[in-house]
């Protein structure tokens, strides 16, 4: 059974709004890379990446998962098998990137999208270590 790692922050801002725009993504995924690249336990997959260029890869696919925004033109799954060549990638990794994912969206956010911001990356994370761990073993 997955579940999230708990990551602490800092506590709730009282008056929480929804995800509701374009800005909105951009001030969660920066808050949650501010937490991720200092993470003790996966902050050392992050090290190599230029944020500036990644960082906009990140908000389009959010955007696109959130808004059906059309923008994201990658192939996730692809950069993290790769990734996972360079970095093993382990269960407790990904539970750890949800933990902190869902602690960034309950410090800022509150409503349904917030609600499907993390219901979405919970049903992608299994799916992705289970096609990171298929590719390790062909
Ligand atoms: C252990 C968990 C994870 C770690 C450590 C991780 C780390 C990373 C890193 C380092 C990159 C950049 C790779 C590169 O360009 O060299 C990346 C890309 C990305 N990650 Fe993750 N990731 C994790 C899980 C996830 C999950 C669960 C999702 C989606 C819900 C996700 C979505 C993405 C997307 C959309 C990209 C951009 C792919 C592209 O370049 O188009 N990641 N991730």
């Amino acid at each position: 059974m997955w579940c999230a790692s708990p990551v602490r922050t800092t506590e709730p801002l009282p008056e929480r709004h929804d995800i509701r725009d374009a800005d909105d993504v951009r001030t969660l995924v920066a808050r949650f890379y501010a937490s991720v690249t200092q993470d003790a336990q996966i902050g050392h997959f992050f090290t190599h990446l230029d944020l500036s260029a990644h960082l906009p890869k990140i908000e389009a696919f959010w955007r696109m998962v959130l808004f059906g925004d059309r923008s994201y033109q990658g192939d996730p799954m692809a950069v993290h098998i790769s990734l996972d060549q360079r970095h093993r990638m382990e269960t407790a990794h990904f539970e750890r990137w949800l933990g902190a994912w869902e602690a960034s969206i309950d410090e800022l956010f509150a409503g349904p999208r917030a609600d499907m911001a993390k219901a979405r990356a919970r049903a992608i994370a299994p799916l992705m270590m289970h096609k990171v761990k298929q590719a390790r073993d062909s």
